[in-house]
């Protein structure tokens, strides 16, 4: 299969330079390109480290778009398919912008027993979204963590930096209402 044949078309062109050699260009900032150049790199481009490059990319840019998986996969010289394939499997990743107040429920085992799942629920409905989804205004986003090491003010809530312990249902519009200002 041709190198050509494993990107997504409508986001590559290669041009080929004075040298023949292909160049790629894709709808991303130039320095964002280098970013992700250097993140692969300090991989050696491994297809291998592909999770750990992603995790990476991921720190940097907060998300995993479209774009930011196409250069990764001409790096590494994997398919698209395949990037998107981890991006997709691992709730870890997101290809969705987090919001202005990302926040973060634990559904670690002592907030899952004391009720995480319930507080989860409030901020879906309160929201009307999904876990991993963000709201059309980019203010809020919703996920869920493992253990956070604040156990004994389970369940915890996180938004963005700032925790919040011992939180109930009935607490959700309150927390919400902070930045709803
Ligand atoms: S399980 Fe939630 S902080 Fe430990």
């Amino acid at each position: 299969m041709s190198q050509k044949t494993d990107i997504a078309p409508e986001v590559f062109q290669y041009m080929p330079d004075e040298r023949e050699v292909l160049k790629v260009k894709v709808n991303l900032p130039q320095s964002k390109i280098d970013t992700i150049d250097r993140i692969c790199e300090s991989f050696d481009n491994d297809p291998g480290e592909l999770i750990n490059v992603l995790h990476e990319a991921q720190h940097e840019f907060g998300y995993l778009p479209a774009e930011v998986q196409d250069v990764i996969a001409h790096n590494l010289k994997i398919p698209v398919a395949q990037v998107y394939g981890v991006v997709t499997f691992y709730t870890y990743f997101t290809m969705v912008p987090k919001g202005e107040f990302p926040i973060s429920i634990c559904t670690g085992t002592a907030c899952y027993v004391r009720g995480a799942e319930k507080v989860l629920e409030e901020f879906k409905k309160e929201l009307n979204l999904k876990v991993g989804e963000t709201t059309p205004d980019g203010k809020f986003s919703i996920n869920c963590l493992r253990c956070v090491g604040a156990c004994g003010l389970a369940p915890v809530v996180l938004v963005g930096e700032r925790v919040y312990g011992r939180v109930s249902p009935d607490g959700v519009k309150n927390i919400l209402d902070e930045y709803r200002k």
